[in-house]
């Protein structure tokens, strides 16, 4: 007796019946006859083993185990292949794996703005909004911006040749004597504090709204700068309202979006529409950076659009919504916020 040769003959007949199957039937057919319990061709190599000379029985055993598995993996592997789907006329493979579906989500600046108009929400302040192109009445002149301001300089600004925004012109303040729609200056607004004034124009004391939108202006660009960015702008105008509010206002705010608490540090400052005026800034590594200005609304503004000064008095704030957004991120670019690289915004 050869038990060796019997066990090779075994697995290549074996091997030649699975490959040959055709289908599922005829490889069941083979599962039974090779492997099965009963009757199978591997009980009866196995009954053969017993009678194996001791000495020869290590090599014999290990040669038959090596047989068994590589027949039950052929069997396996031929049942896989049967069970595929064949590719349908046409090419399509249904086995391929699917293209996954990128989805979009919102830019982290839009994502920044929700988050505060949320944060601010709870603060009991609602929100407008005003045209991102402005007539000098809402961006300078009700503001206390006077005609020969320096911050009026067209090289500061930019105003827009009327003609071509007349069309645009809906919802800007009447025109003034001298002017007519098409020859009335307007600019895109350099700052969100226009929105208060709109605010207050139809509204009357309480108010409390912010106000989130681009500004432009024509500043030389750099890792802090951009000629266009984003800006929040408060505003609560009531009876007693205090600079001591204003401030635990924006630190509340600050100490929210920020996710824990933040040093901010008010610097006096001016700004013709405040007084007294402050500017904002929150730690940036060894030092600070300016977030933006705030202080107690000036009474000539309240004048300006009909509040009765003596009785009112009122906050305001405008802040930089990139800069709160890369403080919050640890980004240290301005510019990357607008350079659309989804390398970037897909970790937001
Ligand atoms: N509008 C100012 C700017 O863009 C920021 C600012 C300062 C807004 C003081 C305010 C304020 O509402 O009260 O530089």
């Amino acid at each position: 007796m050869d038990p060796i040769g019997e066990i090779v003959a075994y697995e290549q007949a074996a091997l030649a019946a699975i490959a040959a199957a055709a289908d599922a039937a005829a490889l069941e057919a083979a599962r039974v006859e090779f492997v099965g319990r009963k009757h199978g061709r591997l009980r009866d190599l196995q009954a053969l083993l017993g009678k194996v000379d001791p000495a020869q029985r290590p090599a014999v055993g290990k040669q038959f185990n090596e047989a068994k598995t590589k027949v039950e993996a052929a069997l396996e592997a031929r049942q896989k292949e049967l069970t595929r789907p064949k590719a349908v006329a046409g090419g399509l493979d249904l086995t391929l794996p699917g293209t996954p579906v990128r989805l979009g989500k919102k830019h982290p600046l839009v994502q920044t703005m929700d988050e505060l108009k949320d944060i601010m929400g709870r603060f009991g302040f609602s929100v407008a909004e005003g045209p991102e192109i402005e007539d000098e009445w809402h961006n300078f002149e009700a503001l206390n911006i006077p005609e020969d301001h320096p911050a009026r300089d067209p090289l500061d600004n930019f105003y827009l040749a009327a003609a071509s925004v007349a069309a645009a012109n809906a919802g800007l303040a009447p025109v003034s004597t001298g002017q007519t729609e098409s020859t009335r200056p307007v600019l895109l607004r350099t700052q969100t504090s226009t929105v208060q004034i709109r605010v207050m124009e139809q509204q009357k004391p309480p108010v409390r709204v912010v106000s989130l939108g681009r500004v432009y202006r024509p500043d030389t660009i750099d890792a802090s700068h951009l000629c266009v960015f984003h800006q929040m702008e408060g505003l609560m105008v009531d009876r007693g309202v205090t600079m001591a509010q204003l401030k635990t206002v924006i630190r509340m705010l600050f100490s929210s979006y920020l996710e824990h608490d933040v040093s901010i540090r008010f610097r006096p400052s001016f700004f013709p529409f405040t007084e007294p005026s402050v500017e904002v800034d929150i730690p940036w590594g060894d030092d600070w950076m300016e977030i933006g200005g705030a202080g107690m609304v000036d009474p000539h503004v309240l004048s300006a659009v009909g509040y009765d000064s003596d009785e009112f008095t009122g906050f305001a704030f405008g802040l930089g919504v990139e800069r709160l957004c890369m403080k919050r991120h640890g980004i240290t670019d301005i510019r990357r916020f607008y350079e659309n690289d989804v390398r970037f915004l897909r970790q937001f």
